[in-house]
């Protein structure tokens, strides 16, 4: 057996890992990376990228058939159709790119990068059971950082005609008939593009609401959207038993009681993530958790001395970006930098038609930790930009406290909103007042106005609604 020796050692090559080991090399640290499937995780491969091909994709197709039914300033055009296996082709060759990106940066940093299954041994000692044997590696610091998968339920193992998010981004056919289990962001997201995409969806919801993490006037607008494209919601519905030909699910209706049968050729299952937390000997380390996830501090240390986990691992929400800043901080504190992850706002997207986007806290948040506040809210109908983009749905909101106008929380729903929310992110990381916000000249025409203009609207002097 191999044996060598590391600085830092760190197993999952997603977002968190691969981050974390750039920036290690960069500082010019000895790193390690292990990862037993492709560099880039599920970001990367199975998740937000080639489901964002896909929305595209979907949108792309659905815009040109609503457009050759007549459209309001003209355009025509012929025969729309769409070749799926070529709409899958460009999709891969976006994942190839940027995991093939993932891999030259981590070449440019010198960092080794060892295809294959980590096995802890302890706190120090890591297995790396790969295709030409097994390597020994002795690293001073162990990274965790290996990420989530998706949530079973019992009454619908995955298998079949049960699919996770991951087989529904690589379905060679577009189902004629698709259920989808969970109306969070997987479900929501996916619902919208097959829909588009011509499938019948019913979406099967436990909760009494779509995305209901969000409040309803955020979710309303896609809510309208989706029963626009022909979907059928059930909310307050639990998926029960599927039939043995796979074919129909029954649906437990909560309230009335009644079982509703519901039936498909695919039935995707998007109940939530759970961290890998079980597989690679990480039992041996006993590690103090949070619940399913694993306890860190604000320097993403463990309850054991100089072993760390970033990522997913480590708990909500559930997002590349947070992980990817854990890696970079991580990094830095590891190279004797002042760097620390405490409390950052962490922006979340949900790429739904329209999209929702949130910052900060939402106005029954706000309420619960005893703010008084002040709302004001913008909607896109006033907006010239969102006129001439045909979509004038949603809005914008924010939210501060009333006695010194510090800003709280920035929400919106609308086309494209996802472009808007790094700029509301900044305004809460900085410490932004309403008036901030409301002096800042925005550029005319854009959508970005309406968050001006919400700030306006909160101070009781708003100029277009
Ligand atoms: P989720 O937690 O967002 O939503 C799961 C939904 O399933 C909930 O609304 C829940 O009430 C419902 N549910 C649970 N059990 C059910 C049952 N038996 N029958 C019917 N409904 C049931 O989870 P999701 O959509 O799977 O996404 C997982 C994670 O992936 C997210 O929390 C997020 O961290 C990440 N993600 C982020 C995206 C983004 O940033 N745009 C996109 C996709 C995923």
């Amino acid at each position: 057996m191999e044996d060598i020796a590391t600085k830092i050692l760190i197993i999952g090559g997603g977002p968190a890992g691969y981050v974390a080991a750039i920036r290690a090399g960069q500082l010019g640290l000895p790193v390690i990376l292990v990862e037993k499937d492709q560099l880039g995780g599920t970001c990367l491969n199975i998740g937000c990228i080639p489901s964002k091909a896909l929305i595209h994709a979907a949108d792309a197709y659905y815009q040109a058939l609503g457009r050759q039914q007549g459209s309001v300033f003209g355009l025509q055009t012929g025969d729309v159709t769409l070749d799926w296996a070529k709409t899958l082709k460009w999709k891969n060759a976006i994942v190839r790119r940027l995991t093939g990106g993932v891999e030259g940066l981590l070449r440019k940093q010198r960092v080794t990068v060892l295809k294959g299954t980590a096995e802890i041994q302890d706190g120090k000692t890591v297995l790396v059971h790969g295709k030409a044997g097994t390597t020994r590696i002795r690293t001073q610091h162990l990274v965790l950082a290996t990420g989530s998968a998706p949530l079973q339920i019992p009454a619908l193992p995955f298998g079949g005609n049960v699919i996770s998010s991951t087989d529904a981004l690589a379905l060679t056919e577009i189902p004629k008939k698709l259920a989808v289990v969970g109306a969070g962001y997987i479900g929501v997201e996916l619902s919208t593009a097959f829909a588009k995409l011509g499938s019948q969806v019913t979406l099967i919801e436990a909760a009494d609401r779509i995305l209901p993490l969000w409040d309803l006037e955020l979710t309303a607008p896609v809510r309208k959207r989706l029963t626009a494209l022909g979907v059928t919601v059930m909310t307050r519905s639990e998926a029960r038993e599927l039939s043995e030909d796979g074919r129909i699910l029954q649906v437990h209706q909560h309230g009335s009681g009644a079982a509703v049968p519901v039936e498909a050729d695919r039935f995707l299952v998007a109940v939530g993530r759970r961290p890998n937390i079980g597989g690679f000997g990480l039992e041996r380390l006993d590690l103090a958790m949070n619940g399913a996830f694993i306890r860190i501090d604000k320097y993403c240390a463990t309850s054991m001395l100089n072993v760390w986990a970033i990522g997913d691992i480590t708990g909500e929400p559930m997002l590349a970006h947070r992980a990817m800043a854990q890696g970079t901080m991580l990094a830095e504190h590891l190279a004797g930098k002042k760097s620390a992850f405490e409390e950052p706002v962490i922006p979340s997207v949900c790429f739904t038609d329209p999209e929702v986007v949130c910052v900060g806290l939402m106005p029954d948040q706000a309420k619960r930790e005893d703010y008084e506040i002040v709302t004001g809210i913008f909607p896109f109908t006033a907006n010239g930009r969102a006129m001439t983009q045909q979509d004038e749905s949603g809005f914008v909101r924010i939210i501060a406290r009333a006695d010194n106008h510090l800003v709280l929380g920035i929400q919106a729903v609308g086309h494209d909103v996802s472009e808007l929310v790094n700029g509301f992110a900044l305004a809460v990381e900085m410490g932004a007042v309403l008036e901030d916000v409301a002096q800042t000249i925005h550029a005319h025409p854009t959508r970005g106005e309406a968050f001006q203009e919400a700030a306006f609207t909160a101070l009781g002097r708003n100029l277009h609604s």
